[in-house]
């Protein structure tokens, strides 16, 4: 198995959106060129919503696009703090992907009833064809964080009290984002640092679970590198 965790450092939040474009680009046209259709997670936050904007824009047969949510956070549908309504606003409003190809979590229900009805859908996926991710300043990633048990035979998982608001959230598991041909992992701004540090050092936050078998590709920018990822590693 090749490096598990692969460390791209980028010139700044541009280039790393760049990049998280191109690889979405890349791995949609090989997923159909080679199966007829394309699966990807999309990450919630305000890192990929640059993506998603510079997305909408791609040469791609939409028709052949599966879109599925890694975490999202218990409100209403039409709540401006979703992460659904993030990607519908940046993506999915624009592009003719059909409606019943978009899976967004039913966090709506409540944390345990939208886990419960989205791990059947997930199960019935698996693997993706790329998973994006992102980090949180105290190592989360989804809604997974630290000091949180989960078990390791869901693939989806109701969350209470998470530190980042609000605090009942829905999230894929550690399990269902490795199922993935590809995993990536967005990190901008320098309050990411620490975490990356702490990552690089061993220990074992939730961000530090993704043990996948393809490995995973971290896309930084400078900021966060400096210091802490050495040139041309
Ligand atoms: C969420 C996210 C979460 C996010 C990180 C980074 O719903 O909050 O899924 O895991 O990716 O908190 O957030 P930013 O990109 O906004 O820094």
């Amino acid at each position: 198995m090749g490096d598990p965790v692969r460390w791209h450092c980028l010139k700044n939040t541009d280039a790393v959106a760049a990049e998280a474009l191109s690889r979405i680009q890349h791995a949609a046209q090989q997923a159909i060129a080679a199966r007829g259709r394309f699966s990807i997670v999309l990450a919630g936050g305000t890192t990929p919503e640059q993506v998603y904007r510079r997305l909408k824009d791609s040469d791609t047969d939409w028709s052949r696009w599966f879109v599925w949510f890694g975490d999202e956070r218990c409100l209403p549908p039409d709540h401006p703090e979703r992460n659904s309504l993030m990607a519908h606003h940046a993506l999915l409003a624009h592009v003719p992907i059909p409606a019943d190809q978009v899976f967004p979590i039913p966090a709506e229900r409540g944390p345990q009833a939208a886990a419960d009805a989205y791990e059947p859908l997930v199960a019935s996926e698996l693997p993706f064809d790329l998973v994006l991710l992102g980090i949180g300043e105290d190592g989360h990633t989804a809604s997974l964080f630290p000091g949180h048990q989960h078990p390791d035979d869901r693939l989806v998982v109701p969350v209470f009290d998470a530190p980042k608001p609000p605090p009942e959230r829905v999230s894929l598991t550690i399990t269902a984002l490795c199922a993935a041909g590809e995993v990536c992992v967005m990190v901008t701004g320098s309050a990411k640092r620490d975490a990356v540090q702490q990552w690089r050092q061993g220990v074992e936050l939730p961000v530090a679970q993704l043990k996948c078998p393809a490995g995973i590709d971290v896309l930084l920018d400078a900021v966060v590198c400096e210091g802490i990822i050495p040139d041309g590693e």
